[in-house]
């Protein structure tokens, strides 16, 4: 007889118990959640990943069994075999709670030292002595829930993936740098000395190859590296599900294929049913000018509008001199919101203001007839006139200014938009609000580099209708790019890409690499582009912000099993950590010393 489970079979999972299995012989295994001892009756609330049953030891049963379970503690692995039997204090708590097991057979598999927490949901334990025993905190049944999510996720993707032609191919980690995104992670060759992998930041160049190699449909559940700073949806790894197809020409020939992924996605995992019929669509535009984001949650109001014209002149000099800088003053109505936002909170929100790069947040209000502004000195009545017209100015409203560039006026006043919302509970957090972002501009001016960036990546295709601008002004060409947004978050993003060397050329010089520098970063992708190219686009949705959306969690942790820390780095394993100097030598490294 095997030690291990000491000749006892698993009959049935200690969560699917019910009413009607009274009577039942059965076998279960799994943790101790919590043993009460009642004198002559023992309680064992026993726990696995589908959820708890009570087992009972009753003291007129046998004494050596009574002996033993009186030894039990928590988090103790047992094998209990007994009869299912309608429960006298029946709960609602838990869905066993109608029955309970009598037990005539106990083997205790594990015992376990005392944790150093209690594994259970309601804990408000210090975030990292959970994930220093991460193995401990997966146990808890709302981590277990979001990962079996997670794993329903990944089933209905292949499943609808393969019913629509989708190939899984695997591309490798152990890659080439190549510049365009965030910094990558870096893995030094042992045969080449001096020389690097990259980890991926996303299959992109491969799954394009395999486009081009005769694959038709690829699709991957792909781990990615980036090594940018964390914030609360980002991981330094993380995993898309990525998908090219060949021979689609428009956008939708890509984006209606995945609103079929995702409504299977939302069914098989949640079981949502989402409406017939496609996504929403909302051009990039019209995001930034109505939300001031790319990712708008449109669940709410509270949309931004340009009053710009409205301040020609005006002796508010702040706003006056944006507008003839080429800038421009907008402003949100916080429809109702004199009674809740005090001086304090308006000076409260302007500190908010600051942080997303804004040089101030002026506001108006309206009580009555009364108005009362932080510019006060300067409102005429043709200026309140043309604001309360704009602004649909009523009775009780704030209206929150900020003048700046276009990018830091969207960013300053979609940010307080997101903040009030979030604040004041403008929106059903339940639902789900799904939309597409569509007609992106192709080039971003980055300050940083000092030139035209592509905003999704180069091989993106520009509009047909924009063709036209490449030689006058390609700063101003839209991308036949896409984003899905759902509840404001960017949960995925792809475009149809460039198959045509010469304009894959000409968009490369838009972004100032010369021929050496295509050549030498990706000589290789470039290449394969002259031996017969099919059109061909894709998208990558993020699974771990999906599993975020779809669980309702707003930590991206949760979602993931064994996730880092804002630094990087993994409280469980250490990692990353220092090596051995051997192991240095072999790579031709040297650590400098810190000082
Ligand atoms: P993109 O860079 O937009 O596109 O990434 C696609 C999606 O991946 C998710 N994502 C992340 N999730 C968690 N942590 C991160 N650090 C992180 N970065 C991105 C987002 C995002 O929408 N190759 C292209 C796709 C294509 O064009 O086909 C790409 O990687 O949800
Ligand atoms: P001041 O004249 O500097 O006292 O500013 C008057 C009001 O305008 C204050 O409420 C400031 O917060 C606000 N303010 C100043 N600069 C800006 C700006 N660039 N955008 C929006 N509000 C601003």
């Amino acid at each position: 007889m095997s030690e291990f489970l000491q000749g006892m079979k698993r009959t049935r999972m200690c969560g699917e118990l019910r009413l009607e299995n009274a009577s039942e012989v059965v076998t279960v295994m799994g943790w101790v959640q919590r043993r009460r001892n009642l004198g002559s009756l023992i309680f064992v609330d026993l726990r696995d990943r589908t959820g708890i049953v009570q087992v009972v030891f009753d003291e007129t049963t046998e004494k050596s069994l009574f002996e033993k379970a009186a030894a039990i503690r928590s988090e103790y692995v047992l094998a209990v075999s007994g009869t299912v039997r309608e429960r006298e204090s029946k709960t609602n708590k838990i869905a066993t709670g109608d029955i309970e097991i009598l037990a005539d057979t106990l083997k205790i598999l594990s015992e376990a030292d005392t944790t150093p927490f209690e594994i259970t949901d309601d804990t408000n334990v210090n975030e990292n002595l959970r994930l220093k025993y991460r193995y401990l905190d997966l146990r808890r049944p709302s981590l277990q829930q979001k990962l079996i999510t997670r794993s329903k996720i990944a089933v209905a993707t292949r499943n609808y993936l393969a019913e629509n032609g989708f190939l899984e191919i695997e591309t490798p980690y152990l890659g080439k740098s190549t510049p365009e995104g965030a910094r990558d992670y870096l893995v030094p060759s042992r045969i080449k000395e001096g020389c690097f992998y990259a980890l991926p930041q996303s299959p992109q160049l491969y799954k394009q190859l395999l486009m081009i190699a005769g694959y038709d449909r690829y699709f991957q559940i792909a781990k990615c590296f980036r090594d940018e700073d964390l914030r609360a949806n980002r991981q330094p790894e993380f995993t898309q599900i990525d998908l090219e197809m060949s021979f689609v020409e428009d956008e939708t020939d890509v984006m209606y294929p995945v609103e079929g992924l995702i409504k299977r996605i939302f069914k098989d995992s949640i079981g949502m049913e989402l409406p017939e019929g496609h996504f929403r669509t909302m051009t990039w535009q019209e995001a930034m000018d109505r939300f001031g984001s790319d990712k708008p949650d449109t669940r709410f109001g509270l949309e931004l509008k340009n009053v710009s014209d409205i301040f020609v002149g005006s002796d508010f000099k702040v706003f006056a001199d944006c507008v003839t800088e080429g800038k421009s003053v907008r402003a949100i109505n916080a429809k109702g919101f004199a009674s809740k936002l005090s001086r304090k909170d308006l000076d409260g929100l302007s500190e908010v203001a600051k942080t997303f790069g804004a040089k101030g947040l002026a506001w108006l209000s309206k009580t009555g007839t009364e108005v009362r502004s932080s510019f006060n000195k300067f409102l005429t009545e043709e200026i309140i006139a043309k604001l309360t017209e704009r602004m649909d100015l009523q009775d009780g409203d704030v209206l929150l200014f900020a003048a700046d560039k276009d990018t830091v006026v969207f960013n300053t006043l979609g940010g307080i938009r997101l903040y009030l919302g979030d604040k004041y509970n403008l929106y059903d957090r339940q639902s789900y609000d799904i939309l597409w972002i569509v007609d992106f501009p192709m080039f971003e001016y980055s300050e940083e580099e000092g030139r035209y960036v592509a905003m999704h990546h180069p091989f993106t295709a520009p509009k047909d209708e924009d063709l036209y601008l490449l030689d006058s002004d390609p700063t101003k060409m839209r991308a036949k790019a896409y984003d899905i947004v759902i509840n404001g978050q960017e949960a995925g993003g792809g475009s149809i890409r460039i198959h045509s060397r010469e304009l894959q050329k000409k968009i490369f010089n838009v972004l100032s690499f010369t021929d050496e520098d295509i050549e030498r970063k990706f000589g290789f992708f470039v290449n394969a582009f002259n031996y017969g190219t099919p059109p061909h686009g894709g998208l990558a949705l993020g699974l771990d912000r999906f599993t975020m959306l779809l669980t309702g969690t707003d930590s991206i942790k949760d979602v993931i099993a064994f996730p880092k820390v804002q630094n990087a780095s993994c409280l469980m394993s250490e990692a990353p950590s220092t090596v051995d100097k051997k192991q240095l030598d072999e790579l031709y490294l040297t650590v400098s010393d810190k000082n």
